[in-house]
């Protein structure tokens, strides 16, 4: 492992096995928690069974003690940006939220977050949540060394704002790998041939947060919370990825093809 010219490591082999298998568990845990999505349970429970999954699988939830945040999960619900405190509040039919895990696993780190939906949801949550799916999974094409992470924030907030959403400024996405945050920003709007460029072995999360109205966000006197200014829906996806020689592996890929939400499908005969 070394870093490049512009801060970023650069991880051997023996980084990127030990990044997956932290990634893995991640992945795996989101994959459980699907089945317990339903009205009436506590965000507070789901985070219980991803703590509890996360310690059985040999690992220690990121989050837990991580600059005073007090859970083992982020769970962000309707107009909830990210960074939602898991609590006692229940989960309701129509409601759409995000779960975000951060596993460490032998040192390394993998995060991962994706939508899940309560019951029936409205024609207007699903189309936000496919346009936030479909706006990460147009970005991880073009994680190929020699684009700029320019290119990725300028592919995002095009798609986003043409189908007349916005993107979050006041978080990004983040490079992973020996710690939690780390260099590059992940920026999810900007530029094309911008920013520091790709390189093989570099390992960053991309992780759009979309708002069907305007783009800012405040935070909750608990000073965890981020909700939209204008109480707007928010969706977000996040997937950590590894660049290879010719473009990248998602590392946090769903082993039970759960990602996107079988709740937020638009078209009964879509994948
Ligand atoms: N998992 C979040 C991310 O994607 C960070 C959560 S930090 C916390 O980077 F403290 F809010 F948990
Ligand atoms: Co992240
Ligand atoms: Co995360």
């Amino acid at each position: 492992m070394h870093k490049n010219k512009d801060g970023i490591n650069i991880y051997d082999n023996e980084a990127y096995e030990g990044i997956k298998k932290a990634c893995e568990v991640a992945s795996k845990t989101l994959d459980m928690i699907v089945d317990h999505i339903e009205p009436g349970v506590t965000t507070e429970q789901l985070d219980k069974k991803c703590h509890d999954f996360i310690l059985a699988h040999n690992s220690l939830p990121a989050t837990l003690g991580y600059r005073g945040y007090p859970k083992s999960s982020c769970i962000s619900l309707n107009h909830v940006v990210c960074h939602g405190i898991p609590s006692n509040k229940r989960l309701k039919n129509g409601d759409i939220l995000n779960i975000d895990v951060t596993c460490i696993l032998d040192g390394w780190y993998g995060d991962t977050s994706r939508m899940f939906t309560v019951g029936d949801i409205s024609l207007k949550s699903k189309r936000l949540i496919e346009i936030t799916y479909d706006a990460l999974q147009l970005a991880i094409k073009s994680v190929i060394p020699g684009k700029t992470f320019g290119d990725l924030g300028a592919i995002i907030q095009e798609y986003v704002e043409k189908n007349k959403m916005s993107v979050v400024r006041d978080f990004c996405g983040h490079g992973i790998g020996s710690e939690f945050h780390q260099a590059p920003n992940v920026l999810h709007y900007g530029n094309r041939n911008s920013g520091p460029r790709l390189e093989s072995g570099m390992c960053f999360t991309i992780e759009p947060m979309v708002n069907i109205g305007r783009p800012e966000t405040k935070i909750l006197s608990d000073s965890w919370t981020a909700v939209t200014r204008d109480k707007s829906l928010s969706a977000q996806f996040e997937h950590t990825v590894f660049v290879k020689k010719e473009g990248c592996e998602v590392l946090t890929q769903s082993l039970n093809n759960t990602f996107f939400p079988q709740g937020a499908k638009l078209h009964h005969n879509s994948v």
